[in-house]
């Protein structure tokens, strides 16, 4: 069933608790509904408004925002090892992990506790702990704005990337993702190799499905702020990747710079912009009512009441400290409309 709301308050659909008016916002459940909502025509403004866990607003938004809110998650496809799940759009990821961790199915565990929902997911690929998106999607449903007709992509087909993909391109302002399918296994695949997940995991007994999810959730617990207590968006910054012969001459100005391989690119380097934002001195930095999250210098936090433009221009001081002191760009990861 659609809802429509008018000049809406937008404060509790981000998780940057940033106070703007939507002109029109309507939230649907299928795909009919989406054709009957564009059948009259397509409005000159329009976005998609997921979970608004990646948004950071600074001014009211003229036009028309659709939110995905049917929540259903359906076995399609069971080869005894492998089993496809269709997911909506509108279903909170982290759910969707305790639906598998429950089924004892391996695969997103590591992607406990990212805010959001399905069917953002793709959109930037979400990723963490050694584990993206990428790794389970295997199709993305749509609706197509202009055809007014249905699409299912395969993931090979997605461009996906570190925190990119085609919705972010491509076809941005063109599609409504409906649902997603992905695959999980019956055969553990515990991937542990990253920071602190195997320590963690030990001090909980050992390697299981249930205590990785446990793991993963007290680590991120622990450094990154909760959006239902204080606003914030999550890693606010890319890690900028640069080539290996950057990241070599800072390595030998700073040696314990953490420096990533980049799968697929041998000549490239990524480099953690949160520990440059803490070595530039600004953990913890804050300012009128924006600060660096004092845990996770990757996070910008809403100390209550900021607008929009104020952290936009709060990062934008984070950024030159950094291109001060390392030479180094840090783009935005969060989308600023
Ligand atoms: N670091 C510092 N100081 C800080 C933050 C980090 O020195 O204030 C160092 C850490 O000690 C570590 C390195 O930087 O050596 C990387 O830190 P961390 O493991 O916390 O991860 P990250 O690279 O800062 C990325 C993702 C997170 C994801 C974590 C874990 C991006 C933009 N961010 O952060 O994703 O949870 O890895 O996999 O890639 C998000 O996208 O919103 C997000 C939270």
């Amino acid at each position: 069933m659609i809802r429509e709301f008018h000049r809406t308050d937008l404060r509790d659909r981000n998780s940057f608790g940033i106070a703007q008016r939507a002109e029109r916002l309507v939230e649907f459940e299928t795909a009919e509904e989406l054709r009957a909502l564009f059948a009259a025509g397509v409005p000159d403004r329009w976005a998609v408004l997921s979970g608004g866990n990646n948004i950071l607003f600074t001014r009211d938004y003229e036009g028309l925002l659709v939110t995905p809110v049917r929540r259903e998650i359906r076995p399609v496809g069971d080869d005894g090892e492998e089993v496809r799940i269709r997911v909506d759009a509108g279903v909170e990821w982290d759910d969707l992990v305790e639906w598998a961790v429950e089924r004892d199915l391996w695969g997103i565990e590591n992607l406990s506790l990212i805010p959001g929902k399905a069917g953002a997911a793709p959109v930037q690929n979400i990723g963490a702990y050694g584990c993206e998106a990428k790794d389970a999607i295997r199709r993305v449903e749509m609706f197509c704005v202009e055809t007014g007709t249905m699409l299912t992509l395969d993931a090979a087909h997605c461009g996906f990337g570190y925190r990119e993909s085609i919705f972010k391109h491509e076809l941005r302002g063109r599609v409504i993702i409906t649902a997603i399918e992905i695959a999980l296994h019956r055969t553990p695949s515990p991937r542990l190799g990253y920071g602190d997940v195997e320590r963690e995991v030990e001090a909980r007994g050992g390697v299981t499905l249930r205590n990785i999810r446990e793991a993963i959730c007290a680590i991120r617990r622990a450094k990154l702020p909760d959006p239902t207590v204080t606003g914030n968006a999550g890693s606010f910054f890319k890690n900028p990747v640069v080539d290996r012969d950057t990241a070599e001459r800072l390595r030998v100005e700073y040696p314990d710079l953490p420096v990533y391989p980049v799968a697929g690119h041998p000549d490239r380097a990524k480099l953690a912009a949160g520990w440059l934002i803490d070595r530039a001195g600004m953990k913890g930095y804050r300012e009128g009512r924006v600060g660096v999250h004092e845990r996770q210098a990757l996070v910008l936090v809403n100390l209550g009441g900021a607008t929009g433009s104020e952290v936009i221009g709060f990062a934008r001081k984070v950024q030159e400290r950094v291109r001060e002191q390392f030479g180094i760009a840090i783009d935005t990861e969060v989308n600023i409309w």
